[in-house]
């Protein structure tokens, strides 16, 4: 039938289903029975805290003590959070920032939120303006990761069988899978060292544990 009142109907369908779709993804998450609205004033408050280990953005820092945050998948963020409080990830300088007294649930939303949105790079641009001030802000955003010895290319194929499918082909993760090719080399060494000694649960260990070591000797 290619009356327009048939059209008209298709088109009604299709959006019914569209919007029926759009409410479904935007259904409110709820703490306390209150729904959850996101409020970047709070997430800037909280980031105050985190700012003194992770950097203003969360760019990370310490020789790669403190992992980079900005641009991580705010759910990997906030679930990593939650595994702090309970302690099934257990890290003494993030204890007391992880506890439900500091931090809400809904502080967690927020700054994980604001974290997700920050866009920092690994490089500084070619071009650094003159001014000292407009410089100091660009490297607030940078993570200068140093080059380590090992086999690039055997690292490269054994990332791209075993780690690319879950981390991205580049490393720049996939939801909760997380981004790794912008953390620090320091920190990815001891998080490896924490998932060969089971102190932090990664799927498909025996991977790590069958490859892993033999590459990269000096895991720890
Ligand atoms: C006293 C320093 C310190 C402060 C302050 C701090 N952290 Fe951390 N944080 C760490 C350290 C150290 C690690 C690495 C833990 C490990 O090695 O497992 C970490 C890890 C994390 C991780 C895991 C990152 C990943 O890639 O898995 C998240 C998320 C995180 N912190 C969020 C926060 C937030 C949000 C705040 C502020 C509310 C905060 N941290 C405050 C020291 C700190
Ligand atoms: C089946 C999917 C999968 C595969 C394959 C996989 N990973 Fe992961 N990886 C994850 C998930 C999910 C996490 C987050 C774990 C958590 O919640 O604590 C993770 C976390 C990590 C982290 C910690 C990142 C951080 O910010 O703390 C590192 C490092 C890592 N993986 C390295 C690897 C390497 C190296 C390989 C290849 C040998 C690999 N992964 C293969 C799913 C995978």
């Amino acid at each position: 039938m290619k009356t327009g009142a048939g059209r008209g109907l298709a088109v009604a369908v299709i959006l019914a289903a569209l919007t029926g779709n759009a409410q479904a993804q935007q259904a409110p998450i709820m703490i306390k029975g209150v729904a959850y609205e996101y409020d970047k004033d709070n997430a800037q408050d909280v980031m105050r805290i985190c700012a003194g280990c992770h950097g203003e953005l969360g760019a990370g820092g310490g020789g790669g003590s403190y992992p980079r945050l900005g641009g991580l998948n705010a759910d990997y963020l906030a679930e990593q959070m939650r595994k702090f409080k309970s302690r099934e990830r257990e890290n003494i300088p993030m204890i007391p920032f992880a506890v439900d007294r500091e931090l809400s649930e809904r502080d967690v939303l927020d700054v994980t939120r604001f974290l997700s949105e920050v866009k920092l790079d690994t490089k500084p641009p070619a071009n650094m303006p003159s001014d000292g001030y407009a410089r100091l802000q660009i490297m607030k955003k940078v993570l200068q990761i140093p080059r380590e010895p090992g086999d690039l290319e055997a690292g490269k194929a054994f990332y791209a069988a075993d780690c690319g499918p879950c981390h991205g082909r580049k490393g720049e993760g996939r939801l909760k899978k997380p981004a790794i090719a912008p953390q620090h080399i320091g920190y990815l060494k001891v998080q490896v060292a924490n998932f060969l000694s089971g102190k932090r649960k990664h799927d498909d260990l025996e991977v790590m544990q069958a490859r892993l070591p033999a590459i990269w000797p000096d895991k720890s």
